[in-house]
């Protein structure tokens, strides 16, 4: 079944009542759905977490505000930070998103369960060592959260959106190492009945506005699962850090962030459509562009692009100076990248230096020489392989997920 005709098949699934799994009937979503929505309007948003109530981020590793700009209970890349850097994003910058706080778990002690009617036979047991003994694979992708971007619907767009206000550092490209997910699932006797398979993190459960949403966990197609997702066990040559899910994590390539479940605990199997909030409450698109009950849920990132450069950082008036930034689309490669130093009015084409590749990114840069002294904007335009290119306007959202618009960088030419 192709990735479209699933969603449009789940949502109908969802909309009738059909939902299944750990109980979740429509009426407790529709509940959830609610308290969703008591939260947007509260501004409360859907990042806020139990260690950010306490004033900490929940996060172990440092976090020196050269690299990272806090917000909640997660951590966001600066962009200026990657300049120089190479393809793959240092791990002692790259971002986290936690619904809660990072766990330290023991490899040693760590077990895997793989369960549910969508196997042969009773659920099969996983240690770290049986997961090292399957065959390893090496990919390189990008791993990027849905609301990458959001904080630009209110300042592009005047738009109210809720959640956390990120700029565009939720993003970062690793080289993963781990077994196929295919191989484990195979290894513990997956059937041909099985249509839907749900990975769930063993952080604490995620609490907001009063309502208990369980253990992060979301479910996709089968066909996903066996195609090019794997069960990370590294990041850039060392095993993962606990913030980024040791010991093992879900790295579901070009999907949103949300899919690459940390810290798996367990895996469900189903011979039935499986839902979880979030796949139901989050992480689909809910406003007055969308059907009532929302868009289906979001599989694939939108187009963005990025400049390494800070926020307001000054260029001095008649030099040159060498730009550079970084694209990426869920859709396929990036094959084109504009940029334009004079609010749109031009546009250029920046030198790409990777070719394109689905679910990576492509590194750019550009040349710029400006002349007067004064505020100024950079933007760059990428266009995928499949044909798309980012808008200049983002169609809004309640939870301000998928800004795809050109981003206004500002600087100061001084
Ligand atoms: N998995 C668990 N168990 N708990 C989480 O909070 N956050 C998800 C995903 N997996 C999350 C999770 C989201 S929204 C994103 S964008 C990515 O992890 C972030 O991965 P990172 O923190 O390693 O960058």
């Amino acid at each position: 079944m192709s990735e479209r005709a699933y969603d449009r098949d789940r949502l109908r699934q969802f909309l009738s009542g059909e939902a299944a799994g750990e109980g979740l009937s429509r009426r407790r979503v529709l509940r959830m759905l609610s308290a969703a929505a008591g939260l947007a309007a509260a501004g409360a948003g859907i990042g806020a977490g139990t260690a950010a109530a306490a004033g900490r981020p929940g996060i172990v590793k440092p976090l020196p505000a050269e690299l990272f700009t806090v917000r909640d209970t997660n951590a966001e890349t600066n962009w200026a930070a990657l300049r120089g850097t190479g393809y793959h994003t240092p791990v002692d910058r790259f971002f986290v998103r936690n619904h809660t706080a990072t766990p330290v778990l023991d490899p040693a002690r760590w077990r895997l369960t793989v369960w549910g009617g969508g196997l042969r036979g009773r659920a099969a047991e996983f240690s770290y060592d049986d997961l090292r003994s399957l065959p390893a694979v090496t990919s390189s992708a990008c791993l990027e959260c849905a609301g990458n971007g959001r904080s630009y619907y209110a300042s592009q767009q005047g738009d109210r959106v809720t959640g956390t206000p990120w700029t565009l550092g939720a993003v970062g490209a690793a080289r993963w190492r781990g077994a196929r997910l295919s191989d484990v699932l195979r290894a513990a006797g997956l059937s041909r009945r099985a249509v839907d398979v749900m990975p769930r993190g063993l952080d604490p459960v995620y609490t907001a506005g009063g309502t208990d949403y369980g253990h992060v966990r979301r479910p996709m197609p089968v066909a996903k699962a066996l195609d090019d997702v794997l069960l990370a066990y590294e990041m850039n040559g060392r095993p993962l850090l606990p913030d980024h899910g040791c010991p093992a994590r879900l790295v579901v390539p070009s999907w949103v962030g949300i899919a690459s479940v940390k810290w798996v605990g367990d895996i469900e199997v189903s011979d039935r459509p499986l839902f979880s909030p979030w796949n139901t409450v989050f992480y689909r698109l809910f406003g007055s562009s969308y059907p009532p009950g929302g868009s289906a849920p979001l599989t694939r990132q939108p187009v963005r692009s990025a400049f390494e450069a800070a926020p307001g950082e000054a260029f001095a008036a008649g030099r040159g100076h060498r730009l550079t930034g970084r694209s990426w689309s869920g859709g396929g490669g990036i094959r084109r990248v504009e940029v334009s130093t004079d609010d749109g009015a031009s546009w250029r084409e920046a030198r790409l230096h990777d070719a394109p590749r689905p679910g990576g990114w492509v590194r750019w840069s550009t040349h710029w020489h400006p002349q007067e002294p004064g505020p100024a904007r950079l933007m760059a335009r990428a266009t995928d392989t499949a044909g798309t290119t980012q808008p200049s306007r983002s169609v809004p959202n309640d939870q301000g997920f998928f800004f795809d618009a050109v981003v206004r960088h500002p600087v100061r030419v001084v």
